[in-house]
């Protein structure tokens, strides 16, 4: 049941859906050939539209070699043929279309493969016209502010390559090249890559890499004012060339850099919430929600009105841990069930179910706290099941493992077989297809699907309510307890989250704008009123969404 206000014409359609990331390569393999597919998709929506999602992010689908997952492209303006055709994206796109659904892409902006033809070009000669479109250097040692993000893997961002006959820069993985933005060619065509898919119906890109485009001297080559100028170029072309088409930024900084991104509303209409993220965990890991309001007060003023943050608790990538000082990662690995090597690059390749051990209440209560914030949340494909992970597999390819449809040799995920699947499924017992599935959790109300489905289906019912910007902070005394109110014009909403390990108890003094009878929409383990104290109750990691009416002045038209 998509929100009522994901009215497909409304220009601000993206602040009361809830998005659902997944990738194409291991959603749904529709003709047993052991990889997902677009029509995969398709025959998928439903359960979407059940989940009560309103809005998809399509990881890339153009066509790749597959050395990181789709982000290396060989070409912009086709579809991978593994994955299936152009027809089979717009049949996707026009049956998501008709349940209502929004579907948006992604924007690999800053590199290609090395396998594009842009780069094969290039390399060839210093007199190719695709020359420019790349970065180049004698000695490999320009830019060096600019840090290695996969170290993992790779110990610089220059790498000789013999055929040209000198080192090319790459910000990512070494077949992954930069495209040179100062090359008007290059904006040009990554604009028409927009247009491209755009014009096949997309609702919008969720933009991958955002701060790298530019790269300075003496700086660190990220959140550059020219990456500002190029997204606001990029926006200004969808607004005039395909309204009500929206941009998610992913760029992970500080709070100043992030909300950068919003510009005035200028820019992104949506960025990713980089600065909440790694808090979140930590505050769990702590038992001890503080830290999280201090960031929601600190991140949510400089948001404007027509934009909103993009909250997420997981995704394809690794959790990253750039943001925590060293005394919280000791915290954070010292309270979360992490396997030693689960750590890559920087951060920790785990999916939400396992890094919270396992424990449904725990990921219920975090993915509905991101739901009752001002924005638009995020979830990952498979956390709805509690789905686990593979840190046996290589990068991050450990929380990219097929979905898990059925208890079934292949999870339902495929008619092959499952030593024949694009990728291996989970085996740790606790997460397995076997424990994990969408048609056992269909059939239980006590699934974490069943109670994910819940929470949802409450959400879109009072979007107009979760999709205001009004926010505000409850002081709930000293407990482990996060609490806050989300206003609309009849009505407001208590959010309360128990982050403790215990059952917590507590009170508040209800505002006098509000009548005093509580109308429990997400039930805690009871609550009370006497006169206009709010009594409540919450089990460990448990929560509670409580209804308040506005009291009306004598004689205010009703
Ligand atoms: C961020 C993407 O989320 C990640 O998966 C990818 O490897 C890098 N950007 C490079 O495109
Ligand atoms: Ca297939």
């Amino acid at each position: 049941m998509p929100a009522p206000e994901s009215d497909l014409r409304s220009p601000e359609w993206f602040r009361s859906v809830v998005f659902y990331e997944l990738p194409v390569r291991t959603f749904f393999d529709s003709n047993g050939d052991g990889i997902g597919d677009l029509p995969g998709v398709l025959e998928k929506l439903d359960y979407l539209v059940d989940l009560g999602v309103g809005a998809i992010w399509l990881l890339p689908f153009y066509k790749s070699p597959w050395r990181d997952d789709g982000y290396d492209i060989s070409d912009h303006f086709t579809v991978d043929p593994r994955l299936g055709t152009i027809d089979d994206l717009d049949r996707l796109v026009e049956a998501a279309h008709g349940r209502g659904l929004r579907i948006i892409g992604d924007l690999v902006a800053n590199h290609v493969s090395d396998e594009h033809p842009w780069f094969q070009e290039a390399r060839k000669s210093r007199d190719s016209p695709k020359r420019s479109w790349f970065l180049w250097s004698d000695t490999g040692t320009e830019f060096s502010g600019a840090r290695v993000i996969f170290p993992d893997y790779e110990k610089s961002n220059w790498t000789w390559d013999d055929v040209a006959g000198q080192y090319y820069f790459h910000r990512f993985f070494h077949w992954q090249p930069d495209l040179n933005y100062d090359t008007s060619a290059v904006r040009a065509e990554i604009l028409n890559f927009a247009r491209f898919w755009l014009g096949h119906g997309l609702d919008g890109f969720r933009c991958d890499a955002v701060p790298y485009l530019y790269k300075r001297e003496g700086t660190t080559c990220a959140h550059l004012p020219e990456v500002h100028q190029f997204f606001q170029d990029l926006r200004g072309m969808m607004d005039a060339e395909f309204p009500g088409t929206v941009i998610v930024s992913e760029a992970n900084g500080t709070i100043a850099e992030t909300v950068a991104y919003f510009d005035r509303s200028h820019e992104f209409q949506m960025v990713m919430e980089f600065p909440l993220m790694p808090n979140l965990f930590l505050g769990f890991a702590e038992r001890n929600p503080r830290r999280i309001l201090d960031v929601l007060r600190a991140t949510l003023p400089g948001v404007p009105t027509d934009c909103g943050w993009a909250y997420f608790l997981r995704n394809h990538d690794e959790l990253s841990l750039e943001r925590m000082s060293e005394s919280e990662r000791a915290v954070f690995f010292r309270e979360m069930s992490l396997p030693s090597d689960a750590r890559i690059h920087n951060g920790v390749r785990r999916r939400l179910a396992p890094l919270l051990g396992g424990d449904d209440q725990s990921v219920l209560m975090l993915t509905s706290l991101i739901l009752a914030l001002p924005g638009a949340p995020f979830l990952y494909y498979g956390d709805e099941i509690g789905m686990g992970d593979r840190v046996d597999l290589p990068d991050r390819d450990a929380v990219r493992t097929p979905m898990q449809w059925a208890n079934d040799p292949s999870a339902g995920f495929s008619r092959a077989p499952p030593s024949s699947l694009t990728r291996p499924l989970v085996v740790e017992p606790a997460f397995a297809p076997s424990r994990r599935n969408v048609a056992d959790e269909e059939s239980q109300a006590n699934s974490l699907l069943s109670r994910m489905r819940t929470v949802l289906r409450v959400r879109a019912a009072h979007a107009t309510v979760f999709s205001s910007d009004r926010f505000e902070g409850v002081d709930v005394g000293d407990r482990p307890v996060l609490g806050f109110w989300r206003a609309g014009s009849e009505y407001q909403i208590l959010c309360l989250y128990n982050f403790g390990a215990e059952p917590s108890t507590g009170q508040l003094e209800l505002p006098g704008s509000l009548w005093a009878s509580p109308v429990e929409l997400v039930r805690g383990q009871g609550s009370t009123v006497s006169g206009r104290t709010f009594r409540f109750r919450l089990a460990p990691r448990g929560f509670a969404w409580t209804l308040f009416l506005t009291r009306r002045e004598r004689g205010a038209p009703a």
